[in-house]
């Protein structure tokens, strides 16, 4: 994704489109995220890892006297167009709803938002696994923030995006996906703690070969609001309460990120099954992390890969959260020469695996894997695909006071 070019060319769009000077608009801009380590621990208050990506979400806006919102997308159909007071209950299905969504996190935070906005949208690879559904949900937030006059830190945006999908759509995620998009920096690993909200950018100290971030797309696509997300993070909340009431600390609320690693290892056989799997995945995810993140500041990648690939392991056989095309993926990622490791990007149930691999083996595994994956799958084949990116920063404008980046806004 040339960022450049994008942006040229939804500029024009906005001019034809809604006669918008391309002096008096603004391009935001918010990367995907992968998430190496961490798997499904956030909502549980654990500690995770997120990357930006240098492929995500552009939208080229003029903040409007009218308190309207009015936005198209280069990739979907028809215009997105509501009164700032009304933003309406979610269309399943719907990309606008991120939008809508955004509105109403605002207002119910106490901004106040007298202008509206006119924008063209874009963002490839909508399928899932990368986030685009939170990358949307903070471009949309940035605009009406600037719009409006706003100053709202990095660290209130990643609750206001939660807020989106937790509050609005009923999605009942941690805060990875928002942290990832707002506060990565290239070639740093950003750790966060879920409990407390802090996070931390850990660089690549050593010299590293180089090294890339391989996508397979598994070409199936759903929301997550339609998949067993909310079941498992019910699950989790099931084996805390057991845990804890165990431990004699009922009054501790029922997340797994509360229950002490000492408490867990003296009452984990108090587990039916299969809380007794989800404990297992997070309490082994924690670790992963913990030795991920000096694996990582050593850069010792093949420490890292396996990790990610055990990671991968855990979410299949303890979580259970993974589709029989994005296991059949992993499973062919782990086995191809010069890939560190392999797992889900996102939640597993659809879109894609991420696989951290040696840049000079990029291309071969490319090759490698999607003649493989079509005999495994022929009928997602047509829509499954490879793409080889990079690690990139954080979300910000583009056009406007340019390179500034969010957090210097807020
Ligand atoms: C989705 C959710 C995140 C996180 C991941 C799994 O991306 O939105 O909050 O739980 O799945 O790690």
């Amino acid at each position: 994704m040339d960022l450049e070019v994008t942006q040229q060319h939804l500029l024009r769009e906005l001019a034809a489109r809604y006669g918008v000077a391309p002096a008096s608009a603004r391009v935001v801009f918010a990367p995907y995220r992968i998430c190496p380590l961490g798997a499904h621990i956030d909502h549980q208050l654990g500690t995770v890892t997120a990357m930006a990506i240098d492929r995500g979400v552009l939208l080229a806006y003029a903040a409007s006297t009218a308190r309207e919102v009015r936005l198209s997308s280069l990739e979907f159909a028809g215009e997105m167009r509501f009164e700032l007071d009304r933003p309406g209950a979610p269309q399943p299905g719907d990309w606008g709803n991120y939008v809508r969504g955004a509105v109403q996190a605002l207002t119910r935070k106490g901004y106040t938002l007298s202008r509206g906005l006119v924008g063209v949208i874009t963002g490839p690879w909508s399928e899932g696994g990368l986030s685009s559904s939170a990358a949307v949900g903070v471009v949309c937030l940035l605009a009406l923030e600037h719009g409006n006059a706003l100053r709202v830190a990095a660290e209130e945006n990643i609750l206001l995006d939660q807020a989106i999908e937790n509050d609005y759509l009923g999605l009942k995620n941690g805060i990875l996906d928002q942290s990832g998009i707002l506060l990565s920096r290239r070639d740093h690993l950003t750790l966060v703690d879920c409990a407390t909200n802090q996070h931390e950018l850990v660089p690549l100290t050593q010299p590293v070969g180089a090294w890339s971030i391989l996508l397979a797309f598994s070409g199936l696509k759903q929301a997550l609001t339609g998949t067993d997300y909310n079941r498992r993070v019910a699950e989790c909340a099931a084996a805390a309460r057991i845990l804890l009431d165990a431990a004699g600390r009922s009054e501790a609320k029922a997340l797994l990120g509360c229950v002490r690693e000492s408490e867990y290892a003296e009452h984990k056989r108090k587990l039916p099954h299969p809380l007794d799997l989800r404990a297992a995945h997070f309490f082994s995810e924690v670790e992963r992390v913990r030795q991920g993140v000096m694996a990582w500041s050593k850069g010792d990648l093949p420490l890292f890969g396996r990790l990610m690939t055990e990671s991968g392991e855990s979410s299949i056989r303890n979580y259970q959260c993974g589709s029989p095309p994005l296991v059949d993926l992993y499973e062919l990622l782990v086995r191809c020469p010069g890939v560190y490791g392999a797992r889900f990007s996102g939640a597993g149930f659809r879109g894609c695996c991420v696989a951290l691999v040696n840049e000079a083996a990029a291309q071969q595994i490319a090759e490698a894997i999607t003649p493989a994956y079509a005999r495994r799958q022929p009928a997602l084949a047509a829509q499954a695909s490879v793409e080889i990116c990079h690690s990139e920063n954080g979300a910000r404008f583009l056009a406007g006071p340019l390179g500034q980046s969010i957090k210097d806004e807020g």
